[in-house]
């Protein structure tokens, strides 16, 4: 039986680790975390997260071959691959604050892999790392006075929450790199094997490990990239009566473009796109590249510019001020079916908002406790309500933040009779029937599309 050890019990090593569990009975998988309320979570009825299946799969194989564990060393010893999963933050002090990944977590890893391992290993880096971190690791790892040898394998993580399960069942690929040596490429293929349970081969992509780093940021690079062409056009469209919608179904009908990844919202938000752009950003710069690093930089300014435009927005229609107006929030989490508010658009909304000194009745089905943990230092008059009746009564607008399903089946007629008039609704993700909410009586403000009003 192969020794699967993964360090970090996150977002990635939680839900990928129970899939390998569940795909390869012929692995023994253990999830290691310094933190141990997550383990303990992870060990319980509730887990940690909220990710849609994940609960089925764990429960399928936790106690059989999937185990969750603070014991780090024992973990490390027992390992014949490890995976390391473990937060790689932006800096947020000295050399690159603001830009470089800060990469503490990762090599406090490899150093209690020097400390503890007994034998030979294959590692694989499985969290978000700038191009070339391989190198370091290797170094770190090789500096052990017991003469063991570490192979080094780039394994991206390309799952988004929310469909992390369905992701991790059926990738459109799994990313393996690893050094063009004969030990480099066995270590590669043993990975491959593990992912061959269940994905087919032709989606298994082998490559040198500098570009599978690359890939990654790239893969992200790209996505949120579009995110932002869009947005930046939805501002546009707003003032030449173009459809966002529109434009973006008939654009992405030519295969070129292709029609995924084209909704127009208040912004990009979760852990990864903007702190992966900006490393980007850094790897350039520190590369002596800066016309490249100042081309991907907009992507995330464009970003910031959507939310600050969709406050304006809000103010210019509420005739210039919100000062002690009830304002409901819907939604938190940066995007549907997670609980995540990493990043999350709607505090960036939500800041202004209370800077504007409105006051704030915030829903979401998920999320209403990392809001309040993530709106903590903002001060203000802020509610946290779990009825959407509840926190919409007495509002003058309502805000949507969050593509939540239930969002779009709420009875608006009845939100409309006890809101204050005239009533608002800001659909910062488009998700509404607008016409239908003008008929009920609300003015009605979407992104990139025509605002229907009452005067
Ligand atoms: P996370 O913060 O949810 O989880 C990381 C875990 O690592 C934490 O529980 C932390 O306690 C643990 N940890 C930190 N240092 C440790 C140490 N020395 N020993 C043991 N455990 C330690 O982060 P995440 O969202 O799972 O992301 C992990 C990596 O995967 C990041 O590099 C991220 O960029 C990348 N990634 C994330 C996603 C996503 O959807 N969240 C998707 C793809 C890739
Ligand atoms: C993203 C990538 O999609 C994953 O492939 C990657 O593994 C992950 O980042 C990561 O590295 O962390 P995730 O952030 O979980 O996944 O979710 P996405 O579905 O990509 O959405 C990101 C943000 O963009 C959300 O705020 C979402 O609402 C927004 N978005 C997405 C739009 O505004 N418009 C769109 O058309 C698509």
């Amino acid at each position: 039986m192969k020794h699967i050890l993964c360090i970090g019990a996150g977002y990635v090593g939680g839900p990928t680790m129970a899939v390998i569990a569940d795909r390869c009975p012929d692995c023994k998988v253990t999830v290691v975390d310094i933190n141990a309320d997550r383990i303990a979570a992870w060990n319980s009825g509730t887990l940690p997260i909220y990710e849609p299946g994940l609960e089925e799969v764990v429960n399928r194989c936790r106690g059989r071959n999937l185990f969750y564990s603070t014991d780090i060393p024992k973990g490390i010893r027992e390992a014949d691959i490890i995976f390391v999963s473990v937060n790689t933050p932006t800096k947020t002090f000295g050399a690159g604050a603001g830009r470089a990944a800060d990469l503490q977590f990762l090599e406090k890893t490899a150093r209690s892999i020097v400390e503890y391992a007994e034998n030979d290993k294959i590692v694989v880096e499985k969290s978000t790392l700038p191009v070339r971190t391989a190198q370091a690791m290797s170094r770190i790892l090789h500096s052990n006075t017991k003469n063991l040898k570490f192979q080094i394998i780039s394994n991206p993580e390309f799952l988004a929450e929310g469909t992390a399960i369905r992701d991790l069942e059926n990738p459109d690929r799994v990313l393996i790199g690893g050094m063009e040596t004969p030990e480099g490429e066995r270590a590669v293929e043993e990975i491959a094997a593990i992912y061959a349970h269940w994905v087919p081969r032709e989606r298994i992509i082998t490559t040198n490990l500098w570009s599978s780093e690359l890939t990654k940021l790239v893969s992200n690079a790209l996505l949120a990239q579009r995110v932002s062409s869009v947005n930046s056009i939805s501002a546009l469209c707003e003032k030449t009566e173009a459809n966002i919608d529109e434009v973006t179904a008939a654009a992405g009908r030519d295969s070129r473009i292709g029609p995924k990844f084209l909704k127009a919202s208040i912004g990009f938000g979760g852990s990864c796109f903007k702190k992966d752009i900006l490393n980007l950003v850094y790897l350039c710069g520190h590369y002596g590249l800066p016309e490249v690093a100042e081309y991907w930089e907009q992507v995330v300014r464009m970003n910031d510019f959507q939310a600050r435009r969709f406050v304006g927005n809000m103010l210019d229609a509420m005739f210039n001020t919100v000062a002690d107006k009830k304002i409901a929030i819907f939604g938190f989490a940066f995007k549907a079916d997670t609980g995540d508010t990493r990043e999350s658009p709607a505090r960036a909304v939500c800041v202004q908002l209370l800077e504007e000194r409105a006051r704030l009745s915030i829903h979401d089905p998920k999320a209403l406790g990392n809001a309040k943990i993530d709106l903590a230092d903002a001060g203000g008059d802020i509610s946290y309500v779990d009825d959407p009746y509840e926190a919409a009564r007495g509002a003058h607008a309502i805000a949507v933040m969050t593509e939540w399903n239930c969002f779009k089946e709420l009875d608006y007629k009845r939100i409309f009779d006890s809101m204050e008039k005239p009533a608002f609704i800001f659909d910062g993700r488009n998700i509404l029937d607008h016409e239908a909410l003008y008929e009920i009586g609300f003015n009605v403000y979407p992104i990139g599309k025509k605002k229907r009003t009452h005067f």
